[in-house]
């Protein structure tokens, strides 16, 4: 009997050969199949769009009947349709697995079902193990699932009482180094960083991902400025890797499609306030990270303005999903609770 404890070591190493493949329009999935006793015999991950599967992956390692009586642990519930390849629950019924384990539940018109079929079929089965873990993985490619749309997280740093810059508009910087650091790798985690045209001009961000010595990331996300102003000639944007995008920001549903298209599925929205405040007023917003500084600044530049509360009853209600220590800083991580 495979304890709860050797399932859920299994499944955080799933987590890691899953991120093996590449992101893009396919879930990044990975698999590990455990002996009745609990050791690995097989793993496998998701290599891309018309290739095998997780599961599939792991079990084309095995000879005929190794798999017989094991335990599956799979980051995301085994499909249950023919794509490219086939039905992956199908795949580990024939190969006779006794138990499948997994964190996300599909969430596919056409794929979802691989857990009830297995289930109907006689195999055990448990679904939401380390979920939230796997909901993180798997954000981007959930929320284009879902909403047909990239995910979107908003970030903004302020001090305790709630401003994104001084009464002049200086805000460089309201955080220390360790939050700018952390900043820097989750840029290098997006498709798309984007800033309006007020910060463009404030701060003249270089907008690149760069590790505390300045080295830059090996993925940088692309630039996408929002409003009508020009770009000055010298703006330090224009020395990104990355030609920049610039948008008027009149339809904002528009431009997600349009980074959609282009394949970019995780944006990251850097401000100001102004363009928070849009994203957040039309809904489009799923991740919001907030770096809170023990600073007080007071003043006008509150980090966001009317985002169409006009009564309590009216209140945007967030849930929060992590909170971290950053040197002097917090971060705050929450998200809308009607996407829950
Ligand atoms: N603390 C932080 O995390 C942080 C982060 C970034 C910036 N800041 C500070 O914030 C200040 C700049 O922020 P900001 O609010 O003035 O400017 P912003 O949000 O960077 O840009 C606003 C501009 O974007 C354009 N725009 C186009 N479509 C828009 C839409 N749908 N919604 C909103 N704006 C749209 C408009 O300019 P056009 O006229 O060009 O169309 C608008 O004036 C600076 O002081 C900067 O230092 C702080």
């Amino acid at each position: 009997m495979v304890t709860a404890d050797r399932e859920r070591e299994a499944m955080r190493r799933a987590f890691a050969l899953a991120l093996e493949g590449p992101r893009g329009l396919n879930p990044q999935v990975g698999a590990v199949l455990l002996s009745p006793a609990g050791e690995v015999l097989a793993e496998g991950w998701h290599r891309g769009a018309g290739t095998a599967h997780a599961e599939v992956d792991a079990l084309s390692k095995l000879t005929p009947d190794d798999a017989r009586g094991a335990t599956a642990v799979v980051t995301l519930e085994p499909c249950n349709h023919t794509g490219r390849t086939g039905p992956c629950a199908d795949a580990l019924l024939a190969a006779g697995v006794a138990r499948v384990v997994y964190a996300v539940s599909d969430p596919g018109q056409l794929s979802a079902g691989g857990g009830a079929h297995m289930s109907a079929a006689g195999v055990d089965i448990e679904a939401g193990v380390l979920e939230s873990d796997g909901l993180a993985l798997l954000d981007s490619w959930l929320t284009v699932q879902r909403l047909g749309r990239p995910h979107v997280t908003v970030k903004w740093a302020q001090s305790l009482d709630g401003r994104a810059a001084a009464a002049d508009g200086t805000s460089q910087w309201i955080t220390g180094a360790a939050a700018r650091a952390d900043v820097h790798e989750r840029r290098s985690a997006a498709d798309a960083i984007v800033v309006g045209t007020g910060t463009l001009l404030a701060d003249d961000p270089a907008l690149t991902a760069r590790r505390p010595d300045g080295e830059l990331f090996a993925h940088q996300p692309r630039p996408v400025i929002i409003g009508t102003r020009a770009t000055p000639q010298e703006a330090r944007v224009r020395r990104h890797p990355l030609p920049f995008l610039q948008d008027e920001g009149d339809d904002l549903p528009d431009l997600l499609d349009r980074l959609r298209e282009l394949g970019m599925h995780r944006v990251f929205i850097e401000g100001g306030p102004a363009i928070a405040t849009s994203f957040l007023r039309a809904g489009l917003v799923d991740d919001v990270l907030v770096y809170v500084a023990p600073t007080l600044l007071g003043g006008p530049r509150v980090a966001l303005a009317d985002i169409g509360v006009a009564s309590i009853d009216q209140q945007r209600r967030l849930a929060f999903s992590d909170i971290h220590r950053l040197g002097d800083d917090l971060l705050i991580i929450a998200h809308p609770q009607e996407e829950n």
